[in-house]
């Protein structure tokens, strides 16, 4: 899915200023693209207005498959949300499945896509052990796996490494974007390692993109 916003604004309804200002940019079918800038400089607004977490106040955001055909972000878009939540209660499989049931597996197929993803993620063996039990960069990981494990063409990630080193950091990144054409992925980081392991990288500075420097595609 090509990924195309044109001219978006935001002002939050009880915020003082302008959030987003005129943001507009194309994403190519299958490219990874890192969103990077300044704390408050607008990122996570920018990914929430592209999967609908918050509504378009102006400008359009919309994803187009190869056929020219429009789509909401809403119905072809997983979240690796920057706060992560995961059922405590239950195990790290039962969590990516969740993303596996989202698009109709069944049991044998989730069970499956969970042992496949958690071990792109560095997580295999840990399959069984509970959601409360996991590090910080753990329950980050298998939240990265359940958005995979969703087969959804676009993900939208909101500092997905944010609390992994630099190894394991390079690992999930592979398996979110290594295989090129697979799936569009957003990634918003503070991390350069991260921005120059994408396609493309849009720099947000006060709410408007400043930059494409590192455009590769
Ligand atoms: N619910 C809200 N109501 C009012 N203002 C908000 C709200 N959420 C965010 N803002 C403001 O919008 C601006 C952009 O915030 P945003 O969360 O998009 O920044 P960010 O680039 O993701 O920052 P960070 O790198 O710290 O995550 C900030 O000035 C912030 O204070
Ligand atoms: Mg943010």
């Amino acid at each position: 899915m090509r990924l195309t916003a044109r001219d978006v604004s935001f002002t939050y309804p009880r915020g003082d200023h302008q959030v987003l200002s005129g943001v507009t940019f194309d994403i190519p079918d299958g490219a990874s693209a890192a969103i990077i800038g300044p704390s408050g400089s607008g990122k996570t607004t920018l990914l929430s207005l592209m999967g609908h977490l918050l509504p378009l106040q102006s400008g359009t955001i919309q994803a187009v498959d190869a056929d020219g055909t429009d789509h909401t972000l809403a119905d072809t878009a997983s979240w690796v949300l920057q706060t992560v939540s995961l059922l405590p209660d239950r195990t790290a499989a039962d969590n990516v499945m969740v993303g596996a049931y989202s698009d109709g597996a069944n049991r044998a197929d989730a069970r499956a896509r969970a042992r496949d993803y958690l071990a792109q993620v560095g997580l295999a063996g840990r399959e069984d052990e509970p959601a409360r039990i996991l590090s910080g960069g753990e329950a980050q990981r298998v939240a990265i796996a359940r958005a995979m494990a969703s087969h959804r063409p676009i993900i939208l990630a909101d500092e997905p490494t944010g609390q992994l080193d630099t190894t394991t950091s390079a690992t999930v990144l592979e398996a979110m974007i290594g295989a090129h054409g697979q799936r569009t992925v957003v990634i918003v980081t503070h991390d350069p390692a991260v921005a120059q392991r994408c396609d493309l990288v849009l720099e947000l500075r006060d709410g408007r993109i400043v930059d494409h420097a590192g455009a590769r595609v």
